[in-house]
């Protein structure tokens, strides 16, 4: 598969968690808890497409080797996945009533559109 086809996803699923950051703005909350979901699940989806057409996993194990660049770019790719959990629990707990989370959501919230956009930005760097 080429590479087309994966930067192709990972522009959509972008703008998809950026159409979510705007359904919130909204006040449409239940559209943008949809909205992030699929866009984090597809995500994953996504990695799993790159570790099995280019054996990824192995090739970003190489640190020594690799280019600092790649080396960059796994790093915020694996932080974007660890904040998803942390921003899939806290949205959850606001969903749930508790409003104490609300601004720790927000707030990972931002830092996961930032990592998700460097990674993205980065992805065209290796
Ligand atoms: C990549 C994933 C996500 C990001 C980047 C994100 C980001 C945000 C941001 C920035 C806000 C605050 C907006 C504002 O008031 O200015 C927000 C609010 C909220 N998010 Fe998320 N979110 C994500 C996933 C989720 C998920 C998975 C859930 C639920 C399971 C969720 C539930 C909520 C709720 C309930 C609110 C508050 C709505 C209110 O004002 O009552 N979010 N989110």
């Amino acid at each position: 598969m080429s590479v087309i086809v994966f930067q192709v996803q990972s522009i959509l699923i972008f703008s998809l968690i950026l159409f979510g950051i705007y359904l919130i703005k909204q006040r449409k909350v239940s559209s943008h808890v949809k909205t992030m979901k699929i866009a984090m699940a597809w995500d994953i989806l996504l990695i799993l497409q790159i570790e099995l057409n280019r054996g990824a996993i192995a090739k970003a194990s190489k640190v020594i080797q690799n280019a600092l660049i790649l080396n960059i770019h796994v790093l915020l790719a694996v932080g974007t996945v660890v904040l998803y959990a942390f921003v899939f629990r806290s949205g959850g707990k606001v969903l749930s009533g508790d409003r104490s989370i609300y601004l720790t959501h927000k707030r990972l919230g931002v830092y996961t559109v930032a990592a998700r956009f460097l990674t993205l930005v980065t992805s065209f760097m290796i």
